[in-house]
């Protein structure tokens, strides 16, 4: 296994950019996920580390070899794609072991190997099997031993899951997991799922647009976003984003005064008047009580229990004509709740993140608070 590193990558097509200065290093051994939007340029990552795909300009190493001039088949990485295509004609046995026997493994060494990733994915009953036989999860899951089978220096992992069902594909993940933990392969992962970024990644890259928004732990970027977009991306029911003014002590939202923390205020040290968005995750929004004071009115729009809690999509109250916001709110399952209901928030307020409105840039994180 190798590090992978990308210097300053930038293709495009004809004179657009599919993807924009893009530089990170992937540690050897190191689990990384790409995520973002359709058409951020994911795929055009993998596929310009997999040498599918040419940059138009920029360096890029595997291990310490500037592979930029090196053919796809000699960079040593494996690659599963969005619609992993299994050879049909060939049974799950000549399907995994297709990779070893074009780079000349002997007999022996492909037998062995085969039997050990069949077993780590629970495939070793399928063997004989062509891929019209298997479900969509097995499937999958023969395309992922594939790549295992040839001890690559990297995987490279289109969204290998996203055919599958909501239980095969958690199942599968927390599988994928457990196989990165034994393997320790260098891997880069794409998705535009964030609940597969959050629990498989070491470290997040959020692409927008053809350009990183931002590199971090899963909990940093969760807890400090670098701006609007990875805010309402990550995280489901995303971030609440409420336009508020600020006039040095308060904030105000639509008429609602929230006391800003002496650290943001310290932080922001704002002229007149300012403009700002507010940004609170629904878990750091709770009913108002004895001891905690009301910040905001809301009125009930949708009730979804879930289970575990129920989650409140409500809307703000205006003291005077303002814009209508959005408030999601995530409270226990005991609670009684009806659309109609008009309820009073308590937000926690060291959880407050601050955004310009007008670059979208996180303000607490640039002022390193
Ligand atoms: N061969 C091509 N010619 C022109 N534009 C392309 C080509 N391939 C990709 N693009 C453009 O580059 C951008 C990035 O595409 P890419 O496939 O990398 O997105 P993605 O993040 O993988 O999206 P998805 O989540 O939908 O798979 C898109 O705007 C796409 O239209
Ligand atoms: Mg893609």
């Amino acid at each position: 296994m190798a590090r992978v590193y990308l210097e300053n990558i930038t293709r495009r097509y004809s004179t657009v950019a599919a993807i924009e200065d893009i530089t990170f290093e992937v540690p050897e051994g190191q689990f990384w996920v790409l995520v973002g939007p359709s058409g951020c340029g994911k795929s055009t990552i993998l596929r310009t580390i997999a040498g599918l795909d040419t940059a138009t300009s920029g360096n890029l190493y595997i291990g310490d070899r500037l592979v930029n001039q090196v053919p796809a088949r000699e960079r040593d990485v494996a690659m599963v794609f969005q619609n992993y295509a299994l050879y049909p004609h060939m049974t799950v046995a000549e399907n995994l072991s297709f990779g070893l026997r074009m780079r000349g493994a002997d007999a022996k060494t492909v037998k062995s190997r085969i039997e050990t990733v069949a077993q780590s994915l629970n495939i070793a009953h399928l063997l004989d099997r062509k891929p019209r036989q298997l479900s969509g999860g097995q499937q999958q899951r023969v395309a992922l031993g594939r790549a295992i089978a040839r001890q690559p220096q990297a995987f490279l992992l289109d969204e290998p899951l996203s055919n599958l069902d909501a239980q095969l594909r958690d199942d599968t993940r927390a599988e994928l997991k457990q196989l990165h933990q034994r393997l320790g392969v260098t891997t880069i992962y794409v998705t535009h799922d964030q609940v597969e970024a959050m629990t498989l990644a070491d470290r997040i890259v959020v692409l927008n647009q053809g350009r990183i928004q931002q590199i971090g732990d899963p909990q940093s970027i969760y807890a400090q976003p670098a701006n609007q977009m990875v805010a309402t991306f990550l995280g489901s029911p995303p971030m609440n984003i409420l336009p508020a003014t600020y006039n040095g002590n308060d904030f105000q939202i639509n008429g609602h005064p929230i006391p800003c923390p002496t650290k943001l205020r310290e932080a922001l040290k704002p002229s007149l008047e300012q403009r700002f968005n507010l940004g609170i995750r629904p878990e750091h929004i709770q009913l108002a009580s004895d001891t905690h004071p009301q910040h905001l009115t809301v009125e009930v729009a949708v009730v979804e229990p879930l289970g575990r809690e129920i989650l409140i999509r409500s809307v703000l109250l205006a003291e005077s004509q303002g814009r209508i916001s959005m408030v999601n709110v995530q409270v226990a399952p005991e609670v009684r709740v009806t659309v109609g209901d008009r309820l009073p928030l308590h937000l926690t307020l060291d959880r407050l993140v601050v955004f310009d409105p007008t670059t979208g840039s996180n303000l607490n994180s640039l002022q390193n608070i």
